[in-house]
């Protein structure tokens, strides 16, 4: 039976959800409290979870698939259909999957894509500049990651304000609103993506093209056709996967360099180090925490997880363990090593983190190289929105 508050000793119960709004602006202090006092952490909130923050715990539990199932992902569990491919998928089926999505993250093809990147970024640039101001989320941070997607999948790029409506919806609903009717516009924004995925394999069907939902008609897994809902649930979690990760990240990075005009002005010295930059922004601000469920009775530190626990894998904690990274509370561009987990670790470690690297570095560059002297607008603060993707839901710059 999974573990009930009443089973918990009450020195591991916190105060701390992942969803909690009043933590976006700040969640670090939280956990690094966390980090410091527990092993494990008891959160009551969405029926109870175990919060992991430490780096060695995180890094080893990411990688024991055979006790901590990577379904369902999400903390609290929003019933859908199906899963989504790979990433709620054990192995060993989900090292078939991985294979089967490989290709399609090829490096070789991911650094072709950096002419493409680089002309996407400066066409975004190109809109507002002359402005002297800029909405950083809306015009950059989400089109740009956007286009990406619909590129990868071979898709029209015009159908990018349609995509980043729905992407934007079904992760974050509307700020501000109640519960229920958060879940609704959710589950409404779903069911109009998944009828133009649907559209969109039928159509392929008809007519193929060289695209990625030709690709998944013309795959097999264990030497069957894929199901419709399997197509449907790959094509979901590739589009969610790159969009709001990329996003915060961008807009982690630009506050970041804002705060910090000695680090930004090393950047604009010498570009050659922004690659390090960028797994420092990443570090620094991991937008994913990660969810797990225990599967089998496992001794961790003093308590005993029960089959059915959920468990929160904080990689925002876990990237600034001081443990593992020196002066962790500081961004240092040229680490020596930077064994960031803000991609994970395990047989799930993000299958676009080439992507994301070339994206974030390209962006960086444009960015740094355009319009170097971009400042935080004083009067228009940053609204940041928390959860296991965490982000900014408006990020306002002025740019000179
Ligand atoms: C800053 C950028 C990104 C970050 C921080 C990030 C983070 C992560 C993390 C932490 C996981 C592991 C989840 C787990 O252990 O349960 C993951 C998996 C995944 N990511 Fe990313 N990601 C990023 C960009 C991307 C991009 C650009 C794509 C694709 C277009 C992508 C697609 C995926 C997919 C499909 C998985 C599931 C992999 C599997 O289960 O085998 N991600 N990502």
């Amino acid at each position: 039976m999974p573990t009930r508050i009443d089973d918990v000793p009450a020195h591991l119960i916190v105060d701390y959800d992942v969803h909690d709004p009043a933590l976006a602006s700040d969640i670090h202090a939280r956990l690094d409290e966390i980090r410091e006092k527990y092993p494990v952490a008891w959160s009551s909130a969405h029926g109870g979870y175990w919060i992991i923050t430490r780096y060695e715990d995180l890094h080893d539990i990411a990688r024991n698939f055979e006790v901590f199932s990577n379904y369902p992902v999400g903390i609290p569990h929003v019933e859908r259909p199906g899963k989504y491919i790979p990433l709620e998928i054990d192995p060993p089926d989900h090292t078939e999957w991985r294979q089967l999505l490989g290709p399609l993250f090829n490096p070789n093809r991911m650094n072709a894509l950096e002419d493409t990147i680089r002309e996407m970024a400066t066409g975004l640039i190109d809109r507002f500049i002359e402005r002297g101001s800029c909405e950083f989320i809306s015009e950059f941070a989400h089109p740009l990651p956007s286009f990406l997607f619909l590129e990868l999948m071979g898709w029209p790029l015009s159908d990018e304000p349609q995509i980043s409506e729905w992407t934007d919806l079904v992760l974050t609903g509307h700020p501000g609103a109640s519960e229920e009717e958060n879940h609704l516009v959710r589950m409404t924004a779903a069911m109009e993506v998944v009828r133009y995925f649907v559209e969109l394999i039928e159509a392929r069907k008809v007519e193929p093209a060289e695209d990625f939902a030709t690709f998944l008609l013309n795959s097999r897994f264990r030497g069957r056709p894929l199901e419709a809902e399997e197509m449907i649930n790959t094509l979901f979690i590739l589009m969610l996967g790159g969009l709001h990760t990329v996003r915060g990240t961008l807009g982690f990075s630009m506050v970041e360099m804002a705060r910090r005009p000695e680090v930004r002005q090393r950047l604009i010295d010498d570009p050659s180090l922004i690659p390090g930059a960028v797994e420092e922004f990443l570090r620094f601000e991991a937008p994913v925490s990660t969810g797990r469920t225990v599967l089998k009775p496992f001794k961790f530190h003093d308590v005993e997880f029960q089959p059915g626990d959920r468990v929160l894998l904080s990689n925002p904690a876990a990237c600034r363990d001081p443990r593992e990274f020196p002066n962790a509370d500081e961004v240092v561009i040229d680490r020596e090593v930077n064994r960031h987990l803000a991609f994970s670790a395990g047989p799930h470690r993000c299958i676009g983190s080439h992507l994301a690297r070339i994206e974030l570095k390209v962006a960086l560059e444009e960015l740094l190289r355009r319009i170097p002297g971009f400042t935080i607008d004083p009067d228009r603060l940053p609204q940041l929105h928390h959860g296991q993707v965490r982000g900014f839901q408006s990020l306002h710059l002025k740019l000179r």
